[in-house]
């Protein structure tokens, strides 16, 4: 158990990283399944990653790590029954079935855990792969996916990020021809593609809403960066906002963090775009009118709460609207235990900027969830006690630690 004290007010200046992406990584990890030849990957230091590695060696695969760099060798892979305690913890484990059923024609997993802010079903990607030619049998709490796999069109009924990047990695070793329809468009499924076509896939489109792969019989191997975090580089960027500070990221990419770099501006910050993102802001934050997250390049829904979080001491008021997952404002309630003033209806939070936020002991019971409160603990008045920081290291590699180089009064305590 552990948790952040932080004591508010220090205004955040300097530069800082944003680190390579956990949601580029990720898949990344699962697709080294389909390589034949030994991969170099370079990782952030965060739980999810780690227990993907986890996963990747008790399939069998060789997995060293050294720095920020690991190097994985999965010719050795031999295991098609993904680990029911891992998979259970992690929304991510599901990225494994493309690729193991793409190595093996086999796949047996349980159904995914991970932050609960919505059902998060896996019916997208099960009828993908059944497009793709494999049989799913639900058997004692275990699913199993058998099939040799050919290319097929498949139609997304929503562009689910997780399932594009899954059909993707399984078509990439199927046989023909594969066109996903109404994929999603966001960066890191770019990523993936750009790390896939290194290993010798041929895909196209990636990035756009129509996504077309071309099976190929084996892909080999190499080195790869994936891109930085552009949810990190936007909460850092938040936590100038919120203290009236002046941030630097050095790697933060503005393209892919336009819908954000926006609302930012729409709040009286000022954002330069150079050698990474610099946000300089205002005295007091401006409220904006609406937010409403959406697939990309619309805004995004891990940076609602973190914005939601700049809302609560801006001046007027704002509604954002959450379109993507049906259970993401758990966290307004401590919010407003710390003195905020929002009202929840369906999926609208409507947001009436206070003058302070008043230091408290909240919980963050998500990733997101708890970034947004240690940004409310960092301009409360007082000491705000954040428990549940393991749900924040699942995506920030010790966030206090680059908060506290930018000048902020915050420090982890474990039991
Ligand atoms: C990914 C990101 C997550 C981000 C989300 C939306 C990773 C590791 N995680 O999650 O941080 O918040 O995209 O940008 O990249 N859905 C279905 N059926 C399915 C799949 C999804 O109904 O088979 C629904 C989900 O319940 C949700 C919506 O589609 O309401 C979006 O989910 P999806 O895009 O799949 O998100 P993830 O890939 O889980």
């Amino acid at each position: 158990m552990a948790r952040f004290c932080i004591t508010g007010g220090k205004r955040l200046c300097g530069q800082t990283q944003a680190g390579a992406a956990k949601n580029a990584a990720l898949p990344i990890l699962a697709a080294c399944m389909l390589a034949t030849q030994p991969v170099r990957v370079r990782l952030p230091d965060l739980s999810d990653v780690r227990n993907m590695l986890k996963i990747l060696r008790l399939l069998g695969c060789g997995v060293s790590v050294q720095g920020d760099w690991a190097d994985i060798d999965a010719q050795s892979a031999c295991c098609w029954r993904m680990p029911a305690d891992l998979s259970g913890k992690m929304r991510s484990s599901i990225f494994m079935l493309g690729p193991i059923l793409a190595r093996f024609g086999k796949a047996e997993f349980t159904y995914p855990g991970g932050c609960e802010i919505g059902l998060r079903p896996i019916d997208l990607h099960l009828s993908g792969l059944r497009a793709l030619g494999v049989t799913v049998r639900e058997t004692g709490g275990r699913i199993l996916c058998a099939g040799s796999l050919h290319g097929a069109r498949v139609h997304l009924d929503y562009p689910s990020v997780g399932a594009t990047e899954n059909l993707l990695m399984a078509a990439v070793l199927a046989q023909g021809e594969t066109v996903i329809d109404n994929a999603a468009m966001e960066p890191e499924i770019e990523d993936l593609a750009a790390f896939l076509q290194m290993l010798g896939a041929k895909i196209q489109g990636a990035g756009t809403a129509r996504v077309t792969i071309q099976g190929v019989e084996t892909l080999g191997g190499g080195s790869y960066e994936p891109m930085p975090d552009r949810i990190v580089a936007g909460t850092l960027l938040a936590a100038a906002a919120i203290t009236g500070g002046d941030v630097l990221v050095r790697d933060a990419r503005a393209q892919d963090m336009a819908a954000v770099l926006s609302k930012f501006e729409q709040m009286g910050c000022t954002v330069e775009i150079g050698q990474g993102v610099r946000l300089i802001a205002p005295r007091r934050l401006q409220a904006f009118r609406t937010l409403d997250t959406r697939p990309y390049p619309g805004f995004p829904t891990d940076m609602q709460a973190q914005l939601l979080t700049l809302a609560c001491v801006a001046e007027g008021a704002g509604a954002v609207t959450e379109n993507v997952f049906e259970n993401r404002f758990g966290y307004t309630a401590e919010l407003s235990g710390m003195g905020a003033d929002i009202q929840i209806h369906g999926r609208t939070a409507f947001v009436r900027g206070v003058a302070h936020l008043t230091g408290a002991r909240v919980y963050a019971r998500d990733l997101r969830a708890g970034a947004a409160l240690t940004l409310a603990g960092l301009c409360a008045r007082g000491e705000t006690i954040v428990e549940g920081v393991s749900f924040i290291d699942r995506g920030y590699a010790a966030l206090e630690t680059t908060l506290a180089a930018l000048g902020a009064c915050i420090r982890r305590e474990t039991d």
